[in-house]
């Protein structure tokens, strides 16, 4: 049997370990899955433990994101481009490759999931840390006719704005400046959902029929989530499909096999209501 982890720190809710031994059950695959409490302070030698072990493969999440980019021998271009990783993988001659699996999560939940068409959509996104620096490039590369970021500390913003800049059409912005503006989807990348706040969002930022989705996920609706039920969204949902797909991604990368997500993000969302 394979073995395969998530490190991080809270750990104990993940819903990792069953959505892996979920995707294990459907695809017949001889694996176990373990969630591990793993702070940065220890991360790169519980890294190096879990593959010296004969461990497979490697899930990270808060805070351990950027440590396991550094960590890695490789990384594919995707991970480059988002300095993240969540998904470390050993390879045949022992090396760790480091990919970052968020994005394309984020992408398939949207469009295939939920049919939100990007190209030549007026996207926002509230946040500048490290969650929307993985999502803007795959965003960019469905050619959206304007990608802004807005953020408190609008300096962050532009940071990532220039750093994407050559991928596609990105600024920045801060929330004085979102007066008269109109989007088809807001994705909220901001930390300030789960503790229950919002950033201050002017009214009518949304389209009427646009979208809104919170990276975040909690059983109840998540602060932002409600914000766009409000503001006539048409779909205003959560992060909970995007943790399906990124872990569908990464199992692929595993093991070669690609799960069938909808049963299993369906099965999620019966288990919280
Ligand atoms: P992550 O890795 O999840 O992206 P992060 O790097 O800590 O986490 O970034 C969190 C983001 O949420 C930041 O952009 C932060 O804004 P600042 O850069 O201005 O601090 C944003 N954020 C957190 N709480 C917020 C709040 N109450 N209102 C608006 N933005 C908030």
């Amino acid at each position: 049997i394979e073995h395969y982890a998530v490190f991080g720190q809270p750990i104990s809710h993940s819903k990792s370990p069953r959505i892996h031994k979920l995707f294990a059950e459907q695809t017949g695959q001889l694996m176990d899955y373990v969630a591990q409490e793993v702070p940065a302070e220890t991360f790169a030698a519980a890294t190096s433990r879990f593959f010296a072990d004969g461990g497979k493969g490697l899930n990270c999440t808060v805070p351990l994101k950027e440590l396991a980019w550094q960590y890695a021998d490789h990384l594919t271009e995707r991970a480059r481009q988002a300095k993240a990783v969540n998904t470390l993988v050993c390879q045949a001659d022992d090396s760790i490759l480091g990919d970052n699996t968020d994005g394309i999560g984020l992408l398939n939940d949207l469009t295939i999931n939920h049919g939100i068409t990007l190209n030549g959509a007026k996207i926002l996104i509230l946040g500048a840390g490290g969650a929307t620096r993985g999502v803007v490039p795959p965003l960019l590369e469905q050619q959206p006719s304007t990608l802004i970021i807005v953020n408190r500390n609008a300096g962050k913003a532009q940071a990532i704005a220039e750093d994407f800049a050559e991928l596609g059409a990105v600024h920045a912005c801060d929330y004085a400046n979102l007066t008269d503006r109109q989007f088809d989807l807001i994705i909220n990348a901001t930390s300030a959902s789960l503790s229950g706040d919002l950033p201050p969002l002017p009214e009518a930022l949304l389209k009427t029929g646009g979208s809104c989705y919170d990276l975040a996920y909690a059983n109840q609706a998540t602060a932002f989530v409600t914000w766009g039920l409000a503001n006539n969204a048409a779909q205003s949902l959560d992060g909970l499909g995007m943790l399906v797909e990124q872990a569908a991604e990464a199992f692929f990368i595993w093991r070669g096999v690609r799960p069938q997500t909808s049963t299993i993000i369906g099965l999620l969302n019966a288990e919280r209501e």
